[in-house]
């Protein structure tokens, strides 16, 4: 790792050596010390293309030669509307148009105030609650903050945060209700309900999830039926269900929409990361023909916008991005090294007292780190344990990514693995080897 950096830039980790990276090549990364790094984490699920694209180069060099900005209020471009038409065929049945936006907290601020004005367009004036998950995250925003099932965040900023409906998540293997899969009754879902009916459903505007969970939690994949029954509850209470689909959406789980491999269409729904590839920061909030026939009919405009809200010189890069994803049928590829990736964890690390569970679809892939297996027994968080397995790993040279505080709002660890899309069987043996010796040089320090 190479050493020395500016204060200049206000560094999100204060004090953290970050090695300088100079370029990349498919899902590796070379820092100025010519290490490499395989990089399982894309980022944060973001570099689903991998890295060092010269195609896509041309593609912004071209862009670039046209124009430099053209206002979404004031201009569209013939490249803006084609994207948006090839994204929206490939969206679930029922979602008609997209918004588009730079970041995942911008969706969700996005996405709850085009629910708003929908249902104050139809004459709902007292809703404006938005019934969350804990764990669940939505973004940094003041409003997606307040949202975000994650007291250790929301507690540095309690000031700020706007009090929201709190439901518990889906999450099996602490299921709050302490139910097997074979008593479960979907109690989770139903807690929407009860949510609903105890603040007054004339007060609640959305119910927010994500369909599967991602950075919150480690990964989880919610029971079956639980989409459904959240969709039912919502229609019966007119409250607009929102999914938040930033991180798993996109190709992630191997189908362009996670919410696809439910057959569930949401009221609203936001995508991010992915959609990019990191080429171009892009988030996307979508929504069914009847949220904007209401809204056009009797407002006439979406009262909302940002300096970047419908970029033009987004969409050539990632109509670049929605094409190479077609043709090298990236989806079924995720599917396929997804499934391998998950085996070789399983083959490798089940068994070990310190792995509570590994999870997940396609490239999204959580592992659950504990103390003890018996009883899902968490480490104490000042043993740091998952920040610790990502930074033995990065020593090694791969990328992980990590996730805490979900297993009781304060201990929890986790490690998530989304590499890129064009991740090889190699590369996927690779992440599995440097990772469970990275587990296990920690947890063996731990006990
Ligand atoms: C599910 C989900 N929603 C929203 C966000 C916020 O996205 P951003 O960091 O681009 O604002 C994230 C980011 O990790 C996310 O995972």
């Amino acid at each position: 790792m190479t050493t020395g950096y500016t204060r200049a830039i206000l560094h999100r980790r204060l004090g953290f050596d970050y090695p300088h990276i100079t370029h990349g090549e498919g899902c590796y990364l070379v820092d100025e010390g010519g290490k490499r790094y395989l990089d399982a984490a894309g980022g944060a699920a973001v570099a689903c293309l991998g890295h060092g694209l010269s195609d896509a180069a041309e593609v912004v060099a071209r862009t670039v030669r046209q124009f430099s900005y053209l206002h979404g209020s004031q201009f569209t471009t013939r490249e803006l509307e084609s994207y948006a038409e090839n994204l929206i065929a490939v969206a679930p049945a029922g979602i008609a148009h997209v918004f588009f936006v730079c970041s995942g907290s911008e969706a969700t601020e996005t996405a709850v105030k085009l629910a708003y004005q929908h249902h104050q367009c139809l004459g709902h004036a007292g809703k404006r609650k938005v019934v969350y998950t804990n764990p669940g995250y939505h973004g940094s925003t003041l409003f997606a903050m307040s949202v975000t099932g994650k007291r250790s965040s929301q507690q540095k900023f309690a000031g700020l945060v706007t009090p929201s409906p709190e439901i518990p998540a889906p999450v099996c293997l602490r299921c709050p209700f302490r139910l097997t899969p074979d008593a479960c009754r979907l109690e989770c879902a139903a807690a929407l309900e009860e949510a609903i009916l105890r603040e007054g459903p004339d007060t609640v505007l959305a119910f927010i999830v994500e369909p599967v969970l991602g950075a919150s939690v480690g990964v989880c994949i919610p029971p079956a039926r639980y989409l459904e029954r959240v969709r039912a509850i919502c229609r019966k209470h007119d409250v607009s269900l929102i999914f938040d689909e930033i991180m798993c959406g996109y190709g992630r789980t191997g189908k362009w929409f996670a919410s696809e491999w439910w057959g569930v269409t949401p009221d609203i729904m936001t995508a991010g990361k992915g959609m990019g590839a990191g080429l171009v920061p892009l988030s996307g909030v979508f929504c069914t023909a009847e949220v904007l026939e209401v809204i056009r009919g009797r407002s006439g405009d979406f009262a909302h916008g940002f300096t970047f809200a419908n970029n033009a010189m987004a969409a050539p890069v990632a109509q670049f991005v929605l094409d190479y994803m077609k043709r090298h049928a990236l989806l079924s590829r995720v599917q396929e090294v997804g499934g391998y990736l998950m085996d070789r964890l399983h083959e490798t690390l089940d068994g070990d007292e310190h792995v509570g569970e590994i999870r997940g679809l396609g490239l999204i892939i959580g592992c659950e780190v504990v103390r003890a297996r018996q009883g899902q027994v968490p480490f104490e968080r000042e043993r740091a344990a998952a920040e610790r397995i990502v930074q033995e790993a990065m020593k090694r040279g791969v990328n992980l990514y990590f996730s805490t505080a979900h297993a009781d709002g304060v201990r929890g660890d986790a490690i998530v693995i989304a590499p890129p899309y064009i991740l090889t069987e190699p590369e996927a043996d690779t992440i599995v080897a440097v990772f469970a010796e990275s587990l296990r040089a920690v947890t063996s320090g731990l006990e």
